[in-house]
């Protein structure tokens, strides 16, 4: 036996040690009859050839039988498994991976083979989310593209007539305007991301006062809030310092603010609360918005996913797999909480950078 990580302990031969004794007692038992073929030979007197002949036939059809068994044996042993392995592999090679191969034995029994298929399985299964990833990856992106594009294209013609006034002049030329930010946005968050994800830029990690950055951000959205009409409330310390990449995590805190203000309607409010708990740095970004069903949010944090279709002409449901990216490379979490109709809150945990320059705040 012997330990698989991932599947327990597992047989390392598929021939049990019981075939020896098969084997031993199946050539006992033809040593008898061999010997008593030999005496009832002599008994007969028959010609010396004849009995030697009758002891060589009988031990050619005893080869034979062996023969038999041992390729029976080799054959569902490992001829069969290996030929189920090899026309599932050619299926991969053409590009289905919906395949699956079932293991020999019921996972009690299972031996280093059965491990091997279960792993293949998993193999397969890797390569087909990674394909469908891949393809869905670039048919979103085909998708956020083509809206954008068709704006520009449609309010260029417009331009192009003659008889305008210089109101929808103006009006054609900001649409254009917005629709290239659009699509300027959608490339340099695609663009983030992929180097996030493939680790590409090393966070600059510094030691900073995250208090500070928050309510700068927070007065980045000041005409936003205002605009609509949404009330603000803050409970920050004078600071509180952690060690991450500042603008990185400016992405994040960018992202929780503008979903807060985008999904509360007039009237709402939006609070932004920062606690300290031992060694960690939490932020909350609560608000009195439309809330998330359980379904929405089992998928908010995957790329392109926006569940609320009203508001999907704004942005491209890319911010929170930006944020949860940034988050896990800076050793952070983020979590959500929300009810339909109620609101939501965001909560964003950090470690500090060190007990001693965190103990000197106070309530802002
Ligand atoms: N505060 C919130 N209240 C309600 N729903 C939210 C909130 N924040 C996020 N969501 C839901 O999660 C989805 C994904 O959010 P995300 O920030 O990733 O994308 P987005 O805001 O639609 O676009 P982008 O961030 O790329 O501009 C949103 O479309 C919305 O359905
Ligand atoms: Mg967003």
């Amino acid at each position: 036996m012997r330990e698989s990580k991932s599947y327990g302990p597992v047989k390392e031969s598929r021939f049990p040690t019981s075939l020896f004794a098969i084997f031993f007692g199946i050539l006992l038992l033809m040593s008898g009859v061999h010997v008593g073929l030999i005496v009832l030979v002599n008994r007969m007197e028959w010609h010396v050839v004849i009995q030697c002949i009758i002891p060589m036939i009988y031990w050619g059809m005893v080869a034979a039988a062996l023969t038999l068994f041992t390729r029976r044996k080799i054959r569902t042993a490992y001829e069969e498994p290996m030929h189920k392995l090899a026309e599932a592999t050619s299926h991969v090679a053409n590009g289905d991976f919906s395949v699956y191969v079932p293991a020999f034995h019921t996972q009690d029994k299972w031996d280093y083979l059965d491990v091997m298929i279960m792993d293949f399985n998993k193999m397969v299964e890797e390569l087909g989310s990674i394909e469908t990833l891949k393809t869905d990856f670039v048919s979103n992106v085909s998708h956020e593209m083509k809206t954008p594009i068709a704006i520009i294209k449609n309010y260029a013609e417009l331009l192009e007539a003659e008889h305008i006034t210089e109101e929808q002049r103006k009006e054609y030329a900001e649409s254009i305007a917005s629709a290239a930010e659009r699509l300027s946005n959608l490339i340099s968050n695609i663009l983030k991301l992929n180097k996030l994800e493939n680790q590409r830029i090393v966070p600059e990690v510094e030691t900073y006062d995250v208090c500070r950055q928050l309510c700068d951000c927070i007065l980045q959205f000041e005409e936003a809030w205002d605009e609509k009409g949404i009330e603000l409330e803050t409970e920050i310390e004078d600071a509180a310092m952690v060690e991450a990449d500042a603008s990185l995590l400016e992405l994040v805190w960018n992202n929780l603010l503008s979903n807060a203000i985008k999904f509360t309607e007039p009237g709402g409010t939006v609070a932004v609360r920062q606690t300290r708990e031992e060694s960690l740095v939490k932020i909350a970004v609560s608000d009195t918005g439309c809330g998330m069903t359980g379904d929405v949010m089992n998928h908010i944090f995957d790329k392109f996913y926006q569940g609320v279709t009203s508001h999907s002409k704004e942005g491209n449901g890319l911010g929170l797999a930006l944020a949860k990216r940034v988050l896990e490379l800076m050793d952070g979490e983020i979590q959500v909480s929300s009810e339909p109709g109620e609101g939501s809150t965001f909560l964003v945990t950090l470690p500090a950078a060190g007990r001693s320059e965190n103990r000197d705040g106070g309530n802002r």
